[in-house]
């Protein structure tokens, strides 16, 4: 009998720029449904991992596969329509067009429907995308021109637009930078109750460590490209290596302090 394989398989990941080794031999795995942090100071090489596994940069080395098929190599487009969704992409939504109609637009693109976008938009998916804006909280804003939105808005909408292509993994790289401490936690956590009952795995970076482990089934650190810690939120915060690695940023330690001040 064989094993099905894991939602994302990452083996070996390697890619230097010059001399850098912006990321080196990374390997990890993401089960359907599970929220996994990848976590580490600036310079990292987290991005550099989210863009080898979104297709928008070339691995050295290594290997990706999603569901057991490889994506290494594969064009950013076919990666998406093979059901890997990002957030981040808010400056690809329309200014002028309502909130709904972006999803709208969102909706048709993942049907692959052939037709005038500006002609027919208004009518296509009203019904689906409705629900999707009713599942981020957005129900009272389908109306709404886009460019009118707070930016905490945006980024609800901007989940709607990715769960619009039915993803089976969610790559949101800092999805709360910018917002409000309390937004951070609010979309974080609206994202991650989505996710685990659609079964979507989420992979997620995030300089806000009450995110982390608020909402982390998992956590994944890398240092200098390298990752050096897996486990759960309570492994990585008690482990020496990471605490080394973050008491120069005092991050680990505040979030630690926080939660233990309000338990
Ligand atoms: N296109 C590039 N050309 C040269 N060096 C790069 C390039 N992209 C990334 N790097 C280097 O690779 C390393 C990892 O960068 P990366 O952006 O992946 O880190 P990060 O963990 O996402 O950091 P941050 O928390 O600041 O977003 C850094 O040293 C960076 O300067
Ligand atoms: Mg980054």
């Amino acid at each position: 009998m064989s094993v099905a394989p894991p939602l994302l398989a990452v083996e070996g990941l390697t890619k230097s720029y010059g001399g850098i080794h912006a990321v080196r031999g990374v390997s990890f795995s993401l089960r359907s449904g599970e929220i996994l942090a990848l976590i580490g100071p600036n310079g990292a090489g987290k991005s550099t991992c989210f863009d080898m596994l979104n297709g928008q940069n070339k691995p050295d080395t290594g290997h990706v596969r999603l569901l057991g098929e490889e994506t290494t190599g594969k064009k950013p487009r076919e990666i998406w329509r093979m059901g890997v969704g990002r957030t981040f992409q808010i400056t690809a939504t329309f200014a002028t067009m309502t909130v709904r109609e972006n999803v709208q637009v969102a909706l048709i693109s993942h049907g692959k429907q052939l037709f005038n976008l500006w002609g027919s938009a208004p009518n296509f998916d009203r019904g689906e995308a409705g629900r999707l804006l009713e599942l981020v909280g957005m129900g009272g804003y389908a109306d709404r021109p886009c460019g009118e939105l707070a930016y905490g808005d945006l980024k609800r909408l901007e989940l709607a637009v990715a769960l619009a292509n039915q993803p089976k993994l969610l790559l949101m790289d800092e999805p709360t930078a910018g917002m409000a401490p309390r937004e951070r936690v609010d979309l974080m956590r609206l994202t991650a109750s989505i996710a685990r009952e659609k079964s979507i795995g989420v992979l997620f970076t995030e300089h806000d460590m009450d995110v982390v482990f608020e909402h982390a089934d998992r956590i994944i650190v890398l240092n200098r490209g390298t990752l050096i810690a897996e486990g759960s939120p309570a492994e990585v915060r008690s482990n020496p290596q990471v605490q080394a690695v973050y008491l120069g940023e005092g991050l680990l330690y505040e979030a630690g302090h926080r939660e233990g001040a309000s338990a």
